[in-house]
């Protein structure tokens, strides 16, 4: 049997094969609610055979919102439409997941089909952050957060998990990449705090830790929980792949069945090599060196290259997002390519090459 179809289990659930759809905003809601959009788009890639679904980034907060169409997940009229999503997807025989996200400084943007622009006017809010510092000269200037605005988005986490576990996700992700709220505080480049917040690495982790921890208390110990990392900043006096490795051996003991490891957004002028599979060294050194499960995510496009990952061990997982959108029937795809007979939808049945 090829890798890539090899069955993996985490705590109590089981994926039929290696491979997620990576998470991805889909900017059509409407005060954070999910509809038919999401239910097809989702729902397709379920179809398409893959194991682990993502929905993209779920803001647990408005405020936490990249732009006013992202998805939400801040209160609980939000969890019916989620649950029939998540049910749509189980009976394909998938595992829905969720992705939990604060956009902190770089919140608060037009959607990418109206240029991603900063909302100086009515239709923006107050950005927040670990410091008074902008992502760059065209985005707005976040608040530096106090102590009670801390604790309260890592409350907001909490009972974002909590609704994501009433409306049937079965793993939860934790957005600490990409420059958004928690690798804001990470990062030297962005967090410039003096408090235990900001200064040594027990401090920058600390808020990412404390939210861990309230998710921890109402997220079930029989289901997984992925943490998405930046695995370097790709700029000097950044965040930094060795620290990487220092925080996935300290999360593991915390709670986080697996890194999902992907890198750069926390500065506009990093220079990032991309490449295909430009990113898969780092779930392999975050897996050598802190003996935790990764993802491998990043320029990964065809069934050779995912099943190569899992083959010869540099990752435990392969995420697929832009492939995802080109062929939402990948997996398929690649069982056929790789001589795999898996089961098709039965109603798609006629269609499998044989
Ligand atoms: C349309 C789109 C939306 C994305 N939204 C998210 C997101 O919500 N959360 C996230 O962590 N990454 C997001 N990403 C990044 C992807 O998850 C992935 O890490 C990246 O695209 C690299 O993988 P790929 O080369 O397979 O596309 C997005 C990517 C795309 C193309």
């Amino acid at each position: 049997m090829s890798q890539l179809f090899s069955p993996l289990q985490i705590k109590d659930v089981t994926l039929k094969n290696r491979i997620a759809v990576s998470p991805m905003c889909q900017y059509s809601s409407e005060d954070g609610f999910a509809n038919d959009w999401h239910l097809v788009h989702l729902g397709s890639r379920a179809v398409g055979g893959t194991a682990l679904v993502f929905t993209e980034a779920a803001a647990v907060s408005p405020e936490g919102r990249i732009s006013p169409h992202d998805l939400g997940i801040w209160k609980d009229e939000h969890i019916p439409f989620l649950k029939h999503i998540t049910s749509f997807i189980r009976k394909q025989g998938a595992v829905p997941g969720i992705q939990l996200a604060h956009a902190g400084r770089k919140a608060s943007v037009s959607v990418p089909w109206e240029g991603n622009k900063a909302l100086f006017d009515e239709s923006g809010w107050q950005t927040f952050g670990p410091s008074a510092l902008p992502f760059s000269e065209s985005y707005t200037l976040p608040k530096e957060m106090d102590k009670s605005e801390i604790n309260k988005v890592i409350h907001d986490f909490q009972l974002a998990a909590q609704r994501a576990l009433k409306a049937g996700f079965k793993v939860i992700e934790l957005h600490a990449a990409h420059g958004y709220l928690i690798h804001e505080f990470l990062s030297p480049l962005s967090n410039q705090r003096t408090d235990e917040y900001g200064g040594s690495f027990e401090n920058r982790v600390r808020f990412l830790l404390e939210i861990i921890a309230s998710i921890k208390k109402v997220w079930p110990e029989t289901l997984p929980l992925f943490l998405r990392i930046s695995s370097t900043d790709w700029k000097e006096g950044g965040w930094s792949p060795a620290e990487s490795v220092q925080l996935a051996s300290l999360v593991k003991t915390k709670g986080i069945d697996l890194i999902d490891c992907s890198s750069g957004g926390n500065v506009y002028d990093a220079k990032i090599p991309i490449a295909p599979l430009y990113q898969t060294g780092f779930a392999e050194l975050v897996k050598k060196e802190a003996g935790i499960l990764t993802g491998a995510v990043g320029m990964i496009t065809t069934s050779q290259e995912a099943n190569n990952i899992i083959g010869t061990g540099k990752a435990d997982l392969v995420l697929m997002a832009r492939e995802f959108l080109r062929d939402p029937y990948f997996p398929l795809r690649a069982a056929h390519e790789l001589t795999e007979d898996v089961k098709w939808p039965i109603q798609y049945e006629r269609a499998k090459r044989r």
